[in-house]
């Protein structure tokens, strides 16, 4: 029987590149996300391209009975899930503590915190009798906070923070917990940031190379099949431009061009 990955936000950038990495290595993954569209679209690619099943499950991490209700439909159709991947996430707006948005907030800490935890907690029961692996997709965010991040760097060190608790807590199940801290890389991650203005997101890459998607989602299965004694606890990976959160140059800078 294949092994099963739950990738949460999986209708593009990281989680879309992961369900695929998973799914090419024989893995059946259950994908889920708001954009119904874009998880059966998603479901019709992989499952033609490889033997494997797709489960599709549209819900709004934010909410908590969305959450509950998804997963028990889920545990119907799959007794485990060997794998989960706590992906979905977004930052919204870029701006000082005293002129930030409060939805803004509101939607980082529901989605990056507390989403993660309502998906974590529901999807335990079903990793404890075998153990498992979850990965939580923090940031370079979570280790250094930068100019304007305040709420979504405090998010991203909330992960980090879970991160460590889990891996204890989850020691005697034998379940891995592994951080993966990514850098700048082009998904639509600065897009929903600057609510759909698309220039100012390109302009954020501008004159560098940063990470692509499947960059992380390579790293994330290198991370999933290592011998069964092992466990990356925890990874920062940035482009060769980028040092931290706030330290990136453009290759025009670089002296040795
Ligand atoms: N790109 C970067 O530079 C970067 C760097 C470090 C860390 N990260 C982190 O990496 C993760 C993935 O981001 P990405 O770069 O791949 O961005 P992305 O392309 O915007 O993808 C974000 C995913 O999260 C899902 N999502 C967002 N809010 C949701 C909600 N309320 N309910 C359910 N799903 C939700 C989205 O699906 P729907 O919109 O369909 O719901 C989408 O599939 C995030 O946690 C982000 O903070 C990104």
């Amino acid at each position: 029987m294949n092994k099963t990955v739950l990738v949460t936000g999986a209708t593009s950038g990281f989680g879309k590149a992961i369900a695929t990495v998973f799914a090419q290595n024989g893995y059946d993954v259950c994908i889920t996300g708001r954009r119904a569209e874009r998880l059966r679209s998603l479901k019709m690619e992989l499952e033609s391209a490889y033997k494997v099943s797709i489960t599709t499950s549209c819900f709004d991490i934010r909410n908590r009975k969305e959450v509950e209700d998804a997963v028990a439909v889920l545990k119907q159709s799959h007794s485990t899930i060997d794998i989960l991947v706590n992906n979905a996430g977004l930052a919204a707006g870029l701006s000082t503590i005293d002129e930030g948005d409060v939805d803004d907030w509101d939607a980082m800490i529901d989605t990056n915190v507390k989403g993660l935890l309502y998906v974590t907690r529901q999807v335990l029961p079903m990793m404890k009798e075998k153990g498992g692996h979850i990965f939580n997709i923090g940031s370079t965010a979570a280790k250094l906070v930068y100019k304007n991040g305040n709420v979504y760097c405090a998010t991203k060190f909330a992960v980090d923070a879970l991160n460590q608790a889990m891996r204890i807590d989850l020691l005697p199940y034998g379940i891995k917990v592994t951080g993966i801290h990514p850098g700048m890389a082009e998904t639509e991650f600065s897009i929903v940031r600057f609510k759909g203005d698309e220039q100012r997101a390109a302009s954020v890459y501008r004159g560098f190379e940063p990470l692509h998607a499947e960059d992380i989602a390579n790293t994330v299965y290198y991370c999933a099949t290592l011998p069964a004694h092992v466990c990356i606890n925890d990874l920062t990976i940035t482009c060769t431009n980028q040092a931290n959160s706030a330290h990136t140059i453009k290759d025009a800078e670089r002296v040795n061009k």
